[in-house]
């Protein structure tokens, strides 16, 4: 089969046949460092359809068995991205990367699963689902979704249930930013966070104040500033703190839990702290760029180089990353994902005149994996088991689908990852699996390699070479009232009763 050879020469292998791919479906990983989130120990691991079988020291097997030789290596759980937009319209284009080159790309950087975010089509939550599930089907690895409120009434509000009961979606998102077309405003986002309550699904935000953003881009553009500079102008972290502290005080004020999508300054992150030190249950999510970048990039004088930085909230200034580094350390932030929405430079040049019009969004599905463990486990900022959980494990637990994900254990799935830790990685749009045409960690290098990723008991990555199949992927439902849910409803038993103390008294002394 030629075609399926052409690809392979450029690294992507379509399909079995012309691809050198075993058909085996037996995999042994002898002699590595099998580390969990809870523990880690040398271990072998055996896989048989697509399930992960044993984790014991020196399994025996027959001849049939694929054996991978993992000895002074790691293994560990593939990482779960929490938050991606592949094959999203948005701001008059779509991103470039749809559920293939997305999920290779992925795959290439020890990534085995995402959530992606469905659009509602014209506020309809089930329009936006059909759409998303047309778009999946040429998916070559796990994935799930979270679904965006952009209106509510008595139809959403139904379909949310539908959601979250027949569809395995257990989490809503709310935009507080994009004014004029996701942005919702306060009263919608407190009905959504009662309604999320009701039905045990995680309310997710994008924190920025988007009224006081639409202000900011025009004194922006009044003072002269049409350069992507002016998009970080535009919105300072102020209206990220502003908007995170508010979405915050209102999940609180209804008792239900929140997740804060992107965090990307240290005045959101604050905020977060402030209100996980008091018990509330507040999840934040950095993402890579924020961990790693700052915003010089943004005054870069060549319009293509500063405008692959462009995304929402902006990156920030040198600093806001190592404090953000700071805290996945100390446990205020969990958990690491993306926001993988990739543009390439065509697309970006839409706001060559008017940073206003550049499409937002960086990327980083590929990326991740390498830059947290050379950012944070080799700088000795965390534990090995730690870049499991901030990576993965943490993922599952708070979309209720770990042990089967996030875990290297018997009955798990079989996606697992082999990294290298003597190895090094190089990152650049020449050799990166993205369709995009630039990378914002164009030229880094670090230590820690990928070298293996297998993902539902197949090996589709190994020897710098991609063995991906659409189709292959399969959806992942994630049920209700996850951990961040127990315990709410006695918080509101004991909140009554203590509105009730008063009241008794009063009458008692009538
Ligand atoms: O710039 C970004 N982040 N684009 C994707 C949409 C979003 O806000 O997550
Ligand atoms: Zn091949
Ligand atoms: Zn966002
Ligand atoms: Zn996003």
């Amino acid at each position: 089969n030629s075609q399926s050879n052409q690809f392979c020469e450029a690294g992507i292998g379509y399909g079995e046949v012309g691809c050198g791919l075993s058909s085996s479906t037996k995999l042994l990983i002898k002699g590595g460092t099998v580390v969990n989130a809870h523990h880690q120990e040398v271990a072998d691991v055996y896989v048989e359809d697509g399930i992960i079988v044993a984790v014991k020291p020196d399994l025996k097997v027959t001849d049939d068995v694929k054996v991978i030789d993992a000895t002074g290596k790691f293994v560990m759980p593939g990482g779960i991205d929490p938050h991606t937009h592949l094959a999203m319209e948005f701001m008059g284009t779509e991103t470039i990367d749809d559920f293939f080159s997305g999920q290779a790309a992925a795959l290439a950087g020890g990534t085995t699963m995402h959530i992606d975010f469905v659009i509602p089509v014209n506020g309809s939550l089930i329009a936006g689902l059909e759409s998303y599930e047309e778009k999946a089907k040429k998916s070559c690895m796990d994935y799930g979704f979270h679904m965006a409120i952009t209106k509510f009434d008595d139809s959403v509000s139904r379909d949310m249930e539908i959601m979250v009961k027949e569809k395995g979606i257990n989490s809503f998102k709310f935009f507080l930013a994009y004014k004029g077309s996701l942005m919702v405003n306060d009263e919608l986002l407190l009905e959504g966070l009662m309604r999320c309550k009701s039905l045990g699904a995680l309310a997710m935000v994008h924190a920025e104040n988007g009224d006081a953003v639409f202000e900011g881009q025009k004194r922006m553009i009044q003072l002269g500033i049409t350069g992507p500079e002016g998009h970080a102008l535009s919105r300072p972290p102020l209206l990220e703190g502003e908007a995170t502290a508010r979405a915050i005080r209102l999940a609180g004020f209804v008792n239900t839990p929140l997740y804060v999508v992107h965090v990307m300054s240290i005045d959101a992150m604050e905020e977060i702290a402030k209100a996980r030190k008091s018990g509330q249950r507040v999840v934040g999510e950095p993402v890579v760029s924020g961990l790693v970048l700052d915003d010089s990039g943004l005054w870069d004088s060549d319009f293509a180089t500063a405008s692959k930085f462009v995304m929402s909230p902006p990156i920030r200034a040198a600093g806001h990353n190592k404090v953000l580094q700071g805290a996945l350390s100390n446990g205020v932030l969990q958990l690491v994902g993306t926001d993988h929405c990739v543009f390439n430079s065509t697309q970006k040049a839409f706001g060559i005149d008017d940073f206003r019009k550049i499409p937002n969004g960086v990327n980083g599905i590929e990326e991740r994996m390498h830059l947290v463990w050379d950012t944070m486990v080799e700088s000795g900022q965390i534990s090995i088991n730690d870049f499991v959980r901030v990576t993965s494990t943490e993922c599952a637990r708070i979309f209720n689908i770990y042990p089967r994900k996030g875990a290297i254990i018997a009955g798990s799935d079989a996606d697992i990852i082999i990294l290298n830790p003597n190895s090094s990685f190089e990152i650049n749009a020449r050799s990166h699996h993205s369709r995009t045409d630039t990378n914002v960690y164009e030229g880094r290098r670090g230590k820690g390699k990928v070298e293996v990723t297998i993902a539902g008991g197949r090996v589709v990555w190994e020897n710098n070479e991609l063995k991906v199949v659409p189709g292959s992927g399969k959806y992942i439902e994630m049920p209700p009232f996850s951990y961040l849910f127990s315990g709410i409803d006695k918080a509101d038993a004991s909140y009554l009763s203590s509105l009730n103390a008063p009241v008794k008294r009063s009458k008692s002394t009538t």
